[in-house]
Formats: C-alpha cells, structure tokens, sequence
C-alpha cells in the first residue's frame, strides 16, 4: 500500500525539443521524436506515508537536498492533487549507467518517478496521460514513458502535449554509441537553456520548418532507411546548436574533441560505415550505428583523443512497474 517501484530508459531525441511556448506547463515550441536507450536507465522506488514529515529524495545512494529535492517534490505535488492525498513521500532512485558521464538523467527520472507515484497512490492513468504528467517534470521525460521509437506531440494544452511510440523497440535494431568526451555536470542546464531558446533570431526557423524534419525523420525510421535518417538527424542538431550558439547570452556546449568526433563520423560515413551524430545540451557525441557495424566503430572512437569511454545502447521499452524490486 502506498509504495511503488518503476523503471524507465533515458532516451535520445532525433528531432530535439529546445524552448517552450509554456515554461510551466512545459508545452515545447516544436514537437521531437526519440528512441529510449535499453541500457541507461533509472529505478524509482516511491513510498507515501503518514510517518513522514517531509519529501525525502536518494539518489544513487545520496540524499538529494536544494533544486533537485525541490524539483521532485514539485512534481510529486502534481500527483497527489490528481490523487487527493496530503502524504509525503521518501524517493530511492538509482541509475545503472555511471554518474558523472554527462548524461542527462531527467527524462528517465521523471518517467521513472511519475509511473512509481501514480501507481503507489492508486491512480490508473492511460499510457497519455502518464506522459503528459511526466512532462511536467521534465519535457523530454515524456518521450521515456511509452517505448521504443517515440512522438512527442507539441499539442495545445496540458492534456494534448504527450508522447506515443511510433515504432515499437524491435522495429529496427539501431545502436546508440554515446561518446563521452566530458562527465562534467553542464554550467547551464536544459531549463534554463529552454528560456534562452527564443532570444536567438534562429530559433523562429528552426520551429518553422519542424514539421518538414519530423515527417523525414519519422520517414526514415518507418522505412529504416539510415541515409535519410542520418540527413535529417545531423541537420536537427545542428540547427538547435545553431540556435544555442546564437542565444543571448551564447550557449557553447561543444568541446574540441566534439567538433572532431563530428568530422570523423561524416568521414567514416562517406566510407561506406553506417554512423551519423546527435548532441545533446552538452559536448558528447550520441554515435547512432548499426549493429554489424558496432564493434568496428566503438574501436574507432575510443582512438579519437578527448573520448573518455563509450556506452551502448539499444532501443529500449516503456516505463514499467517491478513488482519484485530485489531483482
Ligand atoms: O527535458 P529537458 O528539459 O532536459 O530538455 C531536453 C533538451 C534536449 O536534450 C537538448 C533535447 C531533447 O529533445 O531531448
């Protein structure tokens, strides 16, 4: 009663969510598509009881004190008003992939904590609405609630801006080879980097011509064609760190190894290995390949100066409940 453990993948966008129309609803300026990532992922186990005083938040075996407690008790907030319920809540969360690689762990944070407090507090949401409560807590969490190859619709309102697969995780076997060139925690987070999205003279094109890159993406990934994929995902990124770049003040989150891996990797293509890129908010290279291709590539990256280590991961499923969290 009352307690509830769930896990969820971390996921890359494809397309990438940067800006909101709505900072508080965290509706996007522009919607994205992902793949969720199999082998990074987070467990949340949440217990609401009387016995607590406060919201208490461990992570990785840490307890969390300031923003990040704040931010999950915002969150859990949200869930209790939809359940009726006063109780506060202790969070045990931990990720299997190393802490301190530079990857961004809130969209699996979020799925894991938003799917673990609905269903300790009794609350049966559909799939959607599941994605859109994530969201509140993270945008890009949204996209990690359902699995495999993922939409998140920009909608136009709280309810209509949620996440569904398009393509379930053994439709197409795709890798992501995340090329770690730096684990130092990001100077500007995505929350505060959505809020400077629109004081580029950028970002306006770049929400324009969305839909013409989503349908090529969503393209791509139907007919598994990876030319057309790797085209449109290089260009997606490249334009939000076109739109980084130009903010006021700039985001520059690339390093020198970063900028080398990019040339590399179209060099590598044009010679025949499937392998294209995308950035996130920060300097490593998420590799997508294919996976006859895998053991060739990573060994080519970990020769790249600057590459600090590469994980690998596959399509991943939904976010889950563990009926057996000792497991
Ligand atoms: O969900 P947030 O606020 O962490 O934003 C994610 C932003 C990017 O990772 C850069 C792009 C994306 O769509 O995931």
């Amino acid at each position: 009663m009352y307690t509830a453990t769930a896990r969820s993948c971390s996921n890359i966008a494809f397309i990438k969510y940067w800006g909101n129309r709505n900072d508080t609803l965290r509706l996007p300026a522009n919607g994205s598509i992902s793949m969720n990532l199999s082998g990074l992922e987070t467990v949340t186990t949440v217990r609401f009881s009387e016995e607590l005083t406060s919201d208490t938040l461990s992570l990785n075996g840490q307890s969390q004190t300031g923003e990040a407690l704040r931010r999950a008790s915002r969150h859990l907030d949200h869930i209790r008003h939809l359940a009726g319920v006063n109780l506060h809540a202790e969070v045990v969360s931990h990720n299997n992939f190393p802490t301190g690689a530079g990857i961004a762990s809130s969209a699996s944070a979020f799925a894991a904590l938003t799917v673990a407090s609905c269903a300790a507090l009794g609350l049966d949401l559909a799939e959607r609405e599941l994605s859109a409560l994530a969201r509140l807590g993270s945008g890009s969490a949204c996209r990690s609630v359902p699995g495999g190859y993922v939409e998140w619709y920009s909608g136009e309102d709280h309810a209509s801006s949620y996440a569904e697969t398009i393509a379930p995780p053994d439709h197409w076997e795709l890798l992501d080879l995340v090329t770690i060139v730096s684990g130092e925690h990001k100077a500007i987070g995505s929350t505060s980097g959505h809020s400077l999205a629109s004081t580029s003279p950028l970002q306006t094109a770049r929400v324009e011509d969305t839909p013409r890159r989503l349908k090529q993406c969503r393209d791509a990934i139907l007919r598994r064609d990876f030319e057309l994929l790797a085209e449109v995902i290089e260009q997606d990124a490249l334009m939000m760190h076109a739109v980084m770049m130009t903010s006021h003040p700039p985001l520059l989150y690339w390093l020198p190894a970063t900028l080398q891996l990019i040339q590399l990797i179209r060099r590598w293509r044009a010679d025949g290995i499937p392998a294209c890129f995308t950035i996130d908010a920060g300097p490593n290279v998420h590799v997508i390949t294919l996976p006859p291709h895998h053991e060739q590539l990573e060994q080519l990256l970990r020769q790249v100066d600057g590459v600090q280590t590469v994980l690998t991961a596959s399509p991943g499923g939904p976010a889950c409940l563990v009926s057996n969290p000792a497991e």
